[in-house]
C-alpha cells in the first residue's frame, strides 16, 4: 500500500463526497484535525456484526481504543446480524469520508458491492476476524488460527474421553456455526479432522447420523437455533441413550445446547452431561464451566486481535506495509488476503484462572 494521499489525490477529479472530505483531511464529526500529510486525525470505520454477543461488544470497545491512541478518530457501528443493515451502514462511512475500514462481516458475500465503492475512494479495508469473500477489495484480514481452534475442540473431546486408551465407544453430536461465515468451515474442519477417524471406527457415534457441515450448521451462531436442533435430536435419537460430547463451536451456542441438555434431564441424577466444548472464553460460557456445566472453550485474546488490525489500519495509511504471518490459507476466491494469524487457547476448569485471570483479560470478581 503506497502513500494514500497520493492515490487519493490522483483520483480527486471523480469526486464524491467521501473523497472530498478525505482530501481535505476533514472528518465526519467536523473535526478540523489538521492533516500533515498522513491521515492520522482521520476517522477509521468500524463495522461490526452484533451486540448480541458480549465478545463483539468487547471487540468494537477494543479497536476504538487502540486506533484513538494512534490518533485517529473512529464511528463504530453494529450490524444487528442483517446483512443488508451492514451494507447500508458501511455505505454511510464511506460517504462520511472515513480513511479505512475495519469489518466483520455478518455475510460474507454480501458485502461485494459496497467494497468497490470502498475502493473506488482509495479506502483500505481489513477484514476483521472474519474472512469477506468473493472481492478483490479485502487489503488485509486479522484473525486467529481457525482451523487450530476446531482441533483445539476436538482434541479436548478425545483426551476427556480417553479415546487415545482405547475407551469407548461414545455418543457425539456435532455443531458448526453459521454457514455464511467463512470460519465456519475452518472451525468444523479442524474438528473433524481430528474427530472422523474415530467416527470411522466406531469409537465415537452421531447417533443423528448428521456428521456433514451443511447439516449441523447454526445460523448467524445463534443459541436458541442450536438449543431447538439439539431438543430434536434428543427427542428422536437419545430416548434410550445417552450423549457423552458435543462439539460446539462456539459459547453461545454451547449455551443453548446446556438449556437443551438440562431440560432433558442431564446434569441430575444417572445422566451427567456430556463433555461440551466452546469458543471465546465469554464470561457466561467461564462461569459455566466453573460450575461445571460448559466443559471447555478456546479463548481468543480479542486485545491482541484489535491492536493488530489498528496496526494494520495506521500502517496502510501511513505508506507502510503491515505485518503479516500467513499468505497462503486465506484464498477469497478474488485472492489470497494477507493475513495476521493469532493463536488460540484451550480453557477449561483446570487453567482458567491461569489464562484468564492471571493473564488479565477477566478479574477474579467478574468470574464470581
Ligand atoms: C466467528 C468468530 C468466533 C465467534 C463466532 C460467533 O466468526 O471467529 O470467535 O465469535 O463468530 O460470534
Amino acid at each position: 500500500m503506497r502513500n494514500r494521499r497520493a492515490a487519493l489525490a490522483a483520483v480527486a477529479g471523480a469526486a464524491s463526497l467521501a473523497l472530498t472530505l478525505s482530501a481535505c483531511g476533514q472528518n465526519s464529526e467536523g473535526g478540523a484535525k489538521e492533516d500533515k500529510g498522513s491521515a492520522k486525525g482521520g476517522t477509521i470505520g468500524i463495522a461490526m456484526p452484533t451486540k448480541s454477543s458480549e465478545r463483539w461488544i468487547s471487540d468494537g470497545k477494543n479497536v476504538v481504543k487502540d486506533l484513538e491512541a494512534k490518533g485517529y478518530k473512529t464511528k463504530l457501528v453494529y450490524g444487528e446480524d442483517d446483512p443488508d443493515q451492514q451494507v447500508s451502514q458501511i455505505e454511510n462511512l464511506i460517504t462520511q469520508g472515513v480513511k479505512a475500514l475495519v469489518v466483520a462481516a455478518i455475510d460474507n458475500k454480501s458485502l461485494n458491492n459496497v467494497l468497490q465503492q470502498a475502493a473506488d475512494a482509495k479506502i483500505p479495508v481489513i477484514s476483521y476476524d472474519r474472512l469477506i469473500l468473493g472481492t478483490p477489495n479485502v487489503d488485509y484480514y486479522a484473525s486467529f488460527d481457525n482451523e487450530k481452534v476446531g482441533q483445539l475442540q476436538a482434541n479436548y473431546i478425545v483426551d476427556k474421553l480417553g479415546l487415545k486408551n482405547g475407551k469407548g465407544p461414545f455418543n457425539i453430536e456435532l455443531f458448526a456455526g453459521s454457514n455464511d461465515d467463512n470460519n465456519t468451515k475452518y472451525f468444523f474442519g479442524g474438528a473433524m479432522s481430528v474427530l472422523k477417524p474415530y467416527i470411522d471406527s466406531k469409537k465415537l457415534v452421531v447417533q443423528s447420523g448428521q456428521t456433514n457441515m451443511t447439516q449441523v450448521t447454526t445460523l448467524r451462531w445463534d443459541g436458541a437455533t442450536a438449543q431447538r436442533r439439539m431438543d430434536d435430536i434428543l427427542t428422536k435419537s437419545y430416548k434410550s441413550k445417552k450423549v457423552d460430547a458435543v462439539l460446539s463451536p462456539y459459547d453461545g451456542i454451547s449455551i443453548g445446547i446446556l438449556s437443551a441438555l438440562k431440560s432433558d434431564g442431564y446434569g441430575s441424577g444417572n445422566k451427567p452431561l456430556p463433555v461440551i466444548t466452546g469458543q471465546d472464553a465469554e464470561l457466561a460460557s467461564v462461569k459455566s464451566i466453573i460450575a461445571g456445566q460448559q466443559t471447555q472453550t478456546v479463548y481468543k485474546d480479542l486485545r491482541k486481535l484489535a491492536e493488530v488490525a489498528s496496526t494494520m489500519v495506521d500502517d496502510a495509511l501511513n505508506g507502510k506495509k503491515p505485518e503479516v504471518n500467513d499468505t497462503k490459507t486465506y484464498d477469497n476466491g478474488k485472492k489470497v488476503v494477507p493475513a495476521y494469524l493469532l493463536q488460540p487457547v484451550s480453557v477449561d476448569k483446570t487453567n482458567y484462572q491461569k489464562v484468564l485471570v492471571d493473564g488479565g483479560y477477566y478479574t477474579a470478581d467478574q468470574l464470581k
